[in-house]
C-alpha cells in the first residue's frame, strides 16, 4: 500500500484534535520507521494546522526522524543506569565511528543512530540495541568491532543472495 494511504488507515484512528497530534506521529513513525516530508504535510492537514507547525514540532522532539532508518538501526540507551555506566560516550563512539549524528543514517543506508531510553536490562548496563540484539556492557572501544561484524554480515548476506 503506498505510504499516504497507510498514513489515511493510521489516521483514521484519531480525532483531529491537538491532543491527538503527538499521539498521532507517533503512531505513523511506528508503522513507516520515520516522517517524511509528505507524511507530515497529511498530518498537518488531517488536523487543520499549518505544515510548518508540524515540521517544527518533528524537529522539537528527539523521538522523531525525518529520514528512514538504517538496514541497522542502532538504538543506545541513555536510561540512568546506562548514562551513568558511560551510555553517552558509547554514543559518541558510534557517532564517531559511522561519521553521523544521532537521528541521522549512513549515506549507504547501513546505519541509524538513535538514542533511547531504558530498555529493561538495567544490570547489563550501558547497552545498545542494533536490530534484535541487545549487546550488553558496551564500551566504546567494542564499537568499531560490532561495526565491521556488521558491515561483514552485510557482505556475506550479499554475496549469498548474488550467487545463482
Ligand atoms: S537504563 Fe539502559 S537498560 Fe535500563
Amino acid at each position: 500500500m503506498e505510504e499516504s494511504k497507510q498514513i489515511e488507515e493510521i489516521l483514521k484512528g484519531f480525532q483531529p484534535e491537538r491532543e491527538n497530534l503527538l499521539p498521532a506521529l507517533q503512531a505513523i513513525q511506528e508503522h513507516l520507521g520515520y516522517l517524511s516530508r509528505g507524511a507530515m504535510e497529511q498530518v498537518a492537514h488531517f488536523f487543520h494546522l499549518p505544515p510548518s507547525e508540524i515540521f517544527s514540532i518533528v524537529t522539537f522532539y528527539n523521538q522523531f526522524r525525518r529520514t528512514p532508518p538504517g538496514r541497522h538501526p542502532v538504538h543506545v540507551c541513555l536510561g540512568t543506569a546506562c548514562y551513568l555506566m558511560g551510555g553517552d560516550l558509547v554514543l559518541d563512539a558510534f557517532s564517531r565511528e559511522l561519521q553521523i549524528k544521532k537521528g541521522d543514517t549512513t549515506e549507504d543506508g547501513a546505519f541509524s543512530l538513535e538514542s533511547t531510553a531504558c530498555f529493561g536490562c538495567c544490570n547489563v548496563a550501558p547497552v545498545v540495541k542494533i536490530n534484535d540484539q541487545i549487546y550488553p556492557k558496551m564500551t566504546s572501544g567494542k564499537v568499531e568491532e560490532v561495526i565491521i561484524n556488521l558491515r561483514d554480515k552485510d557482505k556475506t548476506d550479499k554475496n549469498n543472495h548474488d550467487e545463482p
